[in-house]
């Protein structure tokens, strides 16, 4: 008979009676904390929080199984979606079973090819902004943050896109609503790790400021919601014809049992807050990446030559198709540092998968990193090297089944092709007008999981090519 692996039988570092592994864990570095424990225990094993059974899983095999069987089976940690949903946060990220097929429908068409197309011309507008800002900088020799201008772009582009709002907080000096939103993601990390909510008990300053930032944010998404209902107002045939994710998600709110008031803000803070950090972060990690590579720079600075021609942005939707280097730039940057390394899931019951039990209460902590990092799954895997995702047929091994950084099956990412289209964009902006150099003082980059994976702040200098 087969043996079924169970949470008793599991390997996994010792710990202390009732706390477990707690203190053996800086959450800012629990995803390396797992790269390491993996080396000893293997691809599935246990860990203990307080009280809490934690199964953390790393096989690329196991992982798509699991996320495939989402969301009847399987779906997000009940903890981590109790604690969006107290922000006043209830959208698609956090929805489960049939109140998640909803939000999805809805929220996905909006994201679609077609929107893409539509919305073009601005995203171009707001990349020849961000251009002007790197040209005066390069001019004045100014150190760039391009963290700090990567967040400002892919917020301008998020509330353009899905809510039909022009921003320009790229050209803004400060007060911008990334700084606000900055604070969300590493608090709501903070409270997840945290065995008991001690902020119900005592509100620290963190809390206090979070608190007010989250406020601010709720009010920039009222004032948001206020112009779409205005706009529909004013132009009734939108109901048949949604023109973005805001309208549509209106029109929902008027039409659909289930989907009121607390809904459309919820997904309007969610695509906010989803499509910020990630792909400014992920652009931040590439330059990273790129500066330590340079003759991988040279390949992108000469394909984006060729297709941008005398141009200073990609001109035509259809050219960010010949963008084939660029785009692997992207793909490498996220097998190796993917921003969301950790997604945490639980089972609805208990259920056997693969040989491993996992009962209704463990925690699933699903490191997507280490598979995307194995020799069993990526040729060469530690290095950088974007020409693997051209001439993958040329690397022995080149199985993107281990490649997950939008996560897999139905609750993958519906910011994916936007995301995409938004890296293409900057990285060829950037290289095909600017040479990048790191400024000598910099501190040793570092890896920190804040709920996203950051790097630790860098400058570069620009000068114009
Ligand atoms: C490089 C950029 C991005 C990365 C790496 C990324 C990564 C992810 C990951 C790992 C998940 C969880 C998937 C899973 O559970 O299987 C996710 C979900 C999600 N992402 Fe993204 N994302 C990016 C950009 C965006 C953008 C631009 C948007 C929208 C504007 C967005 C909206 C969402 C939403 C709404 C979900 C929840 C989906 C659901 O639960 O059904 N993301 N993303």
């Amino acid at each position: 008979m087969k043996e079924v692996k169970t949470y008793k039988t599991l390997n996994g570092p010792k710990g202390l009676p009732y706390l477990g592994n707690m203190f053996q864990i800086d959450v800012s570095r629990l995803h390396l904390q797992i790269e390491s424990w993996e080396k000893e225990f293997g691809d599935v094993f246990k860990i203990k929080l307080a009280g809490i059974k934690l199964i953390v899983i790393s096989n690329p095999e196991l992982i798509q199984k699991i996320l495939k069987l989402r969301p009847k089976e399987f779906q997000r940690a009940s903890k981590l979606n109790r604690i969006i949903r107290e922000q006043g946060i209830h959208g698609l990220f956090n929805a489960e079973h049939g109140d998640w097929e909803k939000h999805r429908s809805i929220i996905t068409k909006g994201l679609d090819v077609k929107h893409q197309i539509q919305f073009f011309p601005e995203l171009k507008e707001i990349t020849e902004r961000l251009y002007h800002k790197w040209e005066k900088d390069a001019r004045e020799g100014n150190e760039v943050d391009l963290q700090q201008d990567f967040l400002r772009f892919t917020v301008d582009v998020t509330t353009s896109i899905a809510f039909g709002i022009k921003m320009n907080t790229i050209e803004e000096e400060g007060g911008v609503i990334q700084d606000h939103l900055e604070k969300v993601f590493p608090m709501i990390f903070k409270r997840i790790n945290e065995p008991i909510p001690f902020h119900k008990i005592f509100k620290t300053k963190k809390d206090k400021d979070f608190e007010k930032s989250l406020n601010e944010i709720h009010i920039f998404i009222d004032e948001i919601i206020k112009k779409g209902k205005a706009r529909i107002a004013q132009n009734p045939a939108l109901r048949e014809n949604p023109s973005n994710v805001l309208e549509a998600i209106l029109v929902a709110a008027e039409t659909i049992d289930g989907f009121g008031d607390e809904e459309v803000k919820g997904n309007l803070l969610i695509l906010l807050m989803a499509g910020e950090d990630t792909t400014a972060h992920t652009l931040a990690w590439s330059i990273v990446e790129l500066i330590q590579n340079p003759s991988a720079i040279k390949t992108l600075q000469s394909e984006v030559d060729a297709v941008l021609k005398e141009d200073i942005l990609f001109q035509e939707y259809e050219h960010h198709n010949q963008l084939k280097y660029t785009e692997a730039i992207a793909n490498e940057t996220m097998r190796l540092k993917p921003v969301a390394p950790i997604v945490l899931n639980e089972p609805t019951e208990t259920i056997e998968v693969d040989g491993y039990l996992f009962e209704k209460g463990h925690r699933l902590v699903i490191q997507t990193r280490i598979g995307a990092k194995s020799e069993t799954y990526f040729t060469n895997a530690e290095q950088f090297n974007p020409e693997r995702w051209i001439a993958a047929s040329r690397c022995p091994m080149h199985n993107t089944d281990a490649f997950m950084p939008f996560g897999a099956g139905p609750r993958f990412c519906p910011g994916r092709n936007l995301a995409m289209l938004e890296m293409k964009m900057v990285l060829s902006m950037l290289f095909r007008n600017f040479n990048v150099e790191m400024v000598a003082d910099n501190n040793p980059i570092e890896e920190i999981l804040a709920f996203t994976m950051l790097s630790t702040p860098y400058r570069v200098k620009l000068t114009k090519r």
